[in-house]
């Protein structure tokens, strides 16, 4: 048992998530898009929720970097603490999808476990995982905020993907990946995200 739950007990509303989303006239769930540093998460995540604002659709995106600013500004990057950080981001992310909103989560999220444990907080369809597959030596070369090159010089220990590992999903929904050597711009992957959930209703 852990230890928030002791003693409380779920009180339930009479306004539900089917309420909300007849409202907003869509379906409340999770996209959450996983991969490297410099993987072009946050890009795609930003094309994504442009397209849906545009199409009508309530859309919040809640950024690894973004969320470490504030609820998350107490966690590190050791195993531990990226695992709660995992934990809590899912956790606000149900929450969005409970209020009807589609969740568009972007974070490296390294550990399995701990994106399947998000996963498993959701009921069955609403979580959406995209792995953005693009090869460390693509993140590296880009290397947008020179942290690569920090973590390469051993001024930064524990980084994903040189000294800390990724382990890249084995059953997303969704593989984002380039073009041979060309990666395509987010706005054609953001399509592809879209193209799935329209396939899925
Ligand atoms: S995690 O692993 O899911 O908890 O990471 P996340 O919250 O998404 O934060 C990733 C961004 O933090 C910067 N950064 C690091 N990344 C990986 N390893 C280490 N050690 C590290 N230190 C700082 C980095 O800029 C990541 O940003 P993105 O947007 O992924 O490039």
């Amino acid at each position: 048992e852990s230890f928030g739950s002791m003693n409380v007990v779920w009180h339930k509303c009479s306004v539900e998530k089917s309420d909300r989303q007849e409202m907003l006239q869509q379906k409340g769930c999770v996209i959450w898009i996983t991969g490297l540093s410099g993987s072009g998460k946050s890009t795609v995540a930003c094309a994504l929720t442009r397209v849906l604002h545009a199409r009508g659709k309530l859309t919040y995106v809640l950024d690894g970097d973004n969320v470490r600013h504030g609820l998350n500004a107490d966690l590190t990057f050791k195993p531990e603490d990226r695992a709660e950080n995992i934990r809590r981001i899912g956790e606000v992310a149900k929450l969005f999808a409970d209020a009807g909103v589609i969740c568009i989560v972007s974070a490296i999220s390294p550990y399995r476990k701990d994106r399947d444990s998000c996963r498993s907080m959701l009921p069955d369809g609403d979580f959406i995982e995209v792995f953005m597959d693009i090869p460390l030596c693509v993140c590296e070369a880009r290397d947008p905020k020179g942290l690569y090159k920090l973590a390469r010089a051993g001024k930064i220990k524990g980084f994903t993907g040189i000294d800390d590992p990724y382990e890249a999903p084995l059953n997303s929904e969704l593989v984002l990946h380039q073009d041979g050597e060309v990666c395509p711009p987010p706005e054609a992957m953001a399509e592809k995200v879209i193209s799935y959930l329209e396939s899925k209703g």
